[in-house]
Formats: structure tokens, sequence, C-alpha cells
């Protein structure tokens, strides 16, 4: 497998040209001059079409960082993490290529049309029929559990040929480290098929966050801090829980398709790869003279992550969506859920993002030097929302049947200030 130059597509048209500079071990990308009077400004921050750099047909380089696998951030967000990067590593064992002869752009091109967001890349591997086929949530589920803990060599054995291609096809491509699976669900049969590609009418987009049946309930948390967030009045896409067999799965509508339409997306991390704090999402939203509704939205989303504790607020859980307008906004919020280690100490619980310069520790003073500072209105009523919202844990985990145990054990470390 060596692909030395992809195009970048968007929305049928080609947006530009990726190659690998095998000596200096890093990515070129150049802009087709074509799209760059189309006035979609793709990565308004970093690598904008109005920039003299675009404008004047030079080369941008690739980010040598870790996220960034040495691809220009706004297309190293199309690759996913750990829990993709470990199907694409069995994917090259399967087809005996050494990983260690394989770029980021050949990552790209058996990422091909699957890629989160709307960018799609060619030429793309070829991975049996596109069409849609109907997904067995548990046979998929019980296969991908089988391929993270087994050894790879053992993994792929003939029989598994066909759920191998189909887990390939539906997991390999969305970030995050949990297995998940990109669906498509009729919305009154209930029936299941792949998400990618073109979808049939009836059909909604989602996200399937497998639970991994162990004593901790990710999938009943997430949806608890769903319905909390949603009392907090944040903005989330409409997320519910699936039992498949007897074991209950969380999924959540994709902000990122809108029938068969693909909206663009950009992560922080891939939108202002300095960003490590909460000013910093604050200060895009500004750069990018978003409206005053998704400032607020923002606010809300940090002290809800500070009141309920979720810790794991890295520059990959927020995003931006631009419309095929070129019109950018603050993405629904995603990946709301309790994650503090109670077993760990406590420095391995820290914010990923600062507040006001700290990762633990923080006070409501705290929260009310960011509404200051960003001029947040009613910022103490917000405040107060968000405490309500947390009040109701005990009585929303009562719906989804939850140890109480550690119902009790989670209150009590949240943050009532
Ligand atoms: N509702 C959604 N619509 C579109 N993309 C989403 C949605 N939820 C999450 N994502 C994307 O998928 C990635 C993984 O989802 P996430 O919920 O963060 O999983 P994990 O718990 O494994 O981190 C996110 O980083 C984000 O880019
Ligand atoms: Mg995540």
């Amino acid at each position: 497998m060596e692909t030395n130059v992809v195009k970048v597509k968007l929305w049928g048209m080609t947006v530009g040209y990726l190659a690998w500079d095998k000596k200096a071990d890093i990515a070129t990308f150049e802009y087709e001059p074509s799209f760059l009077k189309k006035g979609l400004d793709i990565a308004p921050i970093i690598m904008s079409v109005y920039s003299p750099r675009s404008q004047n047909h030079i080369s941008w380089l690739g980010d040598k960082d870790k996220p960034y696998q040495g691809l220009p951030p706004a297309i190293a967000d199309s690759l996913p993490d750990k829990w993709g990067n470990s199907l694409f590593k069995a994917w090259l064992r399967d087809n005996n290529i050494p990983s260690g002869k394989t770029t980021p752009i050949d990552h790209l091109s058996f990422i091909g049309s699957r890629a989160m967001g709307a960018l799609e890349f060619e030429p793309a591997q070829k991975l049996g029929n596109a069409s849609s086929f109907s997904v067995d949530v548990q046979r998929l589920y019980e296969f991908s559990k089988q391929v993270l803990s087994e050894q790879a060599s053992t993994v792929l054995n003939r029989e598994n040929a066909i759920l191998w291609q189909d887990l390939i096809r539906i997991s390999s491509s969305p970030g995050g480290k949990r297995p998940k699976a990109i669906v498509a669900i009729n919305k009154n049969t209930g029936e299941v098929i792949s998400g990618q590609g073109m979808i049939p009418e009836g059909y909604e987009h989602f996200i399937l966050k497998y639970d991994d049946n162990s004593t901790y309930p990710y999938a009943k948390l997430e949806y608890v801090y769903y319905e909390m967030a949603l009392a907090a009045g944040i903005t989330m896409m409409p997320s519910e829980l699936r039992a498949y067999g007897n074991i209950t799965h969380f999924l959540t509508r994709r902000f990122d398709r809108k029938g068969n339409e693909r909206i663009h997306t950009q992560t922080l991390a891939a939108m202002s790869p300095a960003s490590d704090s909460y000013e910093d999402i604050f200060s895009v939203i500004r750069r990018l003279k978003l409206p005053y509704e998704d400032s607020r939205q923002q606010f809300l989303r940090m002290v809800f992550n500070i009141v309920s504790r979720n810790v794991d607020d890295h520059s990959k859980n927020f995003t931006f969506c631009m419309s095929p307008e070129g019109v950018w906004r603050l993405s629904p919020a995603y990946d709301l859920t309790y994650s503090i280690d109670l077993s760990a100490p406590a420095y391995a619980n820290r914010h990923s993002l600062t507040v006001n310069g700290k990762n633990e520790s923080i006070t409501r003073e705290d929260l009310k030097t960011i509404a200051l500072n960003n001029d947040i209105q009613n910022y103490n009523t917000l405040i107060d929302e968000v405490l309500a919202s947390a009040e109701q844990f005990d009585r929303l985990t009562a719906t989804v049947d939850m140890d109480k145990s550690l119902v009790g054990k989670i209150y009590a470390s949240f943050n009532f200030f």
C-alpha cells in the first residue's frame, strides 16, 4: 500500500492535493485553485483559503505533533483515534501489509469516503461492496470485543471474514477511544443498517457506542448525562439507549449528517491546535464571529463538565460545524459523561482543558472570571441551572436501573459550589 498523493474532496469538489514527503516524513497540502474561489473556508484559522499562502499556491506543511501524524491538522481530523487505529492495524495485518511501510496518507486512502465530517479522500481503498447492508448489532458487538481482546493473528480467520469486512466498513472511521459503529436506523421498524454511503428514506444516521457489559455502566451513565445536559439547557443530538441481545448500548444521532447531506466539521484540535483551555474555545468563537448563543452554550458546557466531573474535556471533544454555505457554528455537545476514575489518585482526574489557568479545584470565582472576560450575561443564573440539573442525577439514574452505591459515590464527587 503506497499512496503518495490523495485528492481531498468536499461535496463533490476537489479541495486540494495532499502528498507525502518521505524524506521529511511530513505531508504537504495545496489547495486546488478553483476551490480557492468558492469562499468555503474549511480551516479558517490555520489554513484559510484567503491567506496569502493559499492564494499564492504555496504548500502547507503538516504538523509533526503526535495527534496530527505529520498531516495538516484540518485533515488529520478525518483520521480516527485509538479504536479506529487498532482496526486499521488489524486490517493491515490481515492484508499482509507491514504497518511500518504505511503513511497517514495510506490511512486516509483506507478511510476514503467513510470519514466523519464531509471530507473524502481519493483514491480510496476498495473494501468490497459499498452499498448499505443489514447490521446484526449483537454479533458485531461480540466480534469487536473479540478483536479488541485477542491477539491479532488469531482474530481474522476466514469464518469471520464477512463480519470483519462489516466491522471495518462501519467502525474504522469514527474518532474516540471507545468501540463504536456508524449505523443508520429505521425510525419505524428499528432496523439497523450500515451508516456509510447513501442511506434509504426513513433511516437516520447514528453513532452506536458499545457498552462493554462490564460492571461499569458506560452506556447508561452517558445516557443519564445526556438527560442532565438537556435539563441544563445544553444542546445535544437526540440520543437513546437500546438493548441488543441483553446489552444496552448508547446511540446518538450524528450532527455531521442531515439525511444524505454531509456537514463539514473540525474539532477544536484541528481548528486551533495549540488550544489547551476553555478560554481558547471562546477565542475561536470570537475569531469565527459566532453568534452569542454559541458563547452561552459553551459557557454552560464548561460549567456542566466542572460540576458533573467530566474531566475528559480534551480538544477532540469540542467541534465546530460548517454548513454547505460556509457558515460556521459550534456543534451540539457530545461525549458528556462522568469521567473520574474513582480508584485513581486525584492528579489522574484533572481536567484536560484549564479554566482560569487551573485544571483542578475550580471554583465559582474561576467561572465568574471566564464569564466576565467573555461577556456572558446572567452567568450566575446559568451556573445555577447547571447545578439544578446535577441535582437530578439520582432521580435520572433510577430510570435506567443503576447500582445505588456507584450512584452515591459519583454524586458525592460532584462540585456543588
Ligand atoms: N453526535 C455526533 N455526531 C457527529 N460526530 C460525533 C457525534 N458524537 C461524537 N462524534 C465524533 O465522534 C468522535 C468519537 O465520539 P465520542 O463520543 O467522543 O467517543 P469516545 O467516548 O470514544 O471518545 C468524537 O470525537 C466526534 O468527533
Ligand atoms: Mg471523545
